[in-house]
């Protein structure tokens, strides 16, 4: 069974978020859709949804603690109010835009995993260790594995080249293959692919050995499109 997310980033609005999770929620069970669907509004969008057992939302991201002075940052406090037990952690843009370090990403982690939150962690290497081969590449990667518990059982790794998130151009069928089978010998996780995942080449890439599901943000958007997206998966 495949596992679909979505990451809305910075779109979204907290009324076309309910609108689009009603329509999502909707379509699956009216298509009896039993794949697992999370999907990652931003923080002011987010509250008590109520959805079916496939699917779930989560937070984009969410601070070590459960309340406090950290400004700009939300805690558990804020999670619990709606039953939120499904965050992302290590996405790249907080990793390369927002300065997130390894070493609070891995805080960040165990402080989720001793909550027993559900985690997508995700990982992938930047253009110039892509450029420099694989070896570069899985080096890069193990890096982002510093303390991290990659035997959790609410652990969903995403493998997601940075060079290929937003830019339309998605990682190759036999690079994703070839990574995901190093990553397969490292977790016995489920690993979702990330980049460029969009409906025309949906099916190609959900269809490679140890890719368990995808983690889509730019095609994903628009809910006819996400839910043309999940048809293909089921
Ligand atoms: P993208 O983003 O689908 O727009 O490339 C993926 C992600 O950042 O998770």
């Amino acid at each position: 069974m495949k596992i679909i997310a979505s990451n809305f980033k910075t779109n979204h609005t907290r009324a076309t978020t309910a609108q689009f999770i009603h329509r999502i929620d909707k379509f699956m069970i009216d298509d009896n859709i039993t794949q697992t669907v999370y999907l990652f509004p931003p923080s002011t969008a987010l509250d008590s949804f109520e959805t079916n057992q496939n699917l779930h939302i989560g937070a984009q991201n969410c601070h070590w603690v459960k309340s406090g002075s950290y400004t700009g940052e939300i805690g558990t406090q804020q999670l619990d109010e709606f039953g939120i037990k499904t965050i992302l952690i290590g996405h790249s843009e907080r990793r390369h835009t927002m300065g997130e370090n390894q070493k609070d990403i891995a805080k960040k982690f165990n402080y989720f995993k001793a909550l027993g939150y559900r985690i997508i962690y995700c990982v992938g290497e930047p253009l110039e260790q892509k450029q420099a081969g694989l070896s570069s590449t899985l080096g890069y990667i193990q890096e982002q594995f510093g303390g991290i518990d990659l035997t959790y059982d609410g652990l969903i790794l995403a493998y997601e080249p940075v060079w290929a998130i937003g830019t339309g151009i998605s990682c190759g069928i036999d690079d994703i293959a070839t990574i995901h089978k190093k990553l397969a010998k490292k977790t016995t996780a489920p690993i979702l692919y990330g980049g460029s995942v969009k409906q025309d080449n949906i099916k190609e890439i959900i269809n490679i050995p140890n890719v368990d599901g995808a983690l889509i943000g730019t095609a994903s958007w628009v809910a006819d499109d996400f839910v043309n997206i999940i048809k293909f998966c089921n």
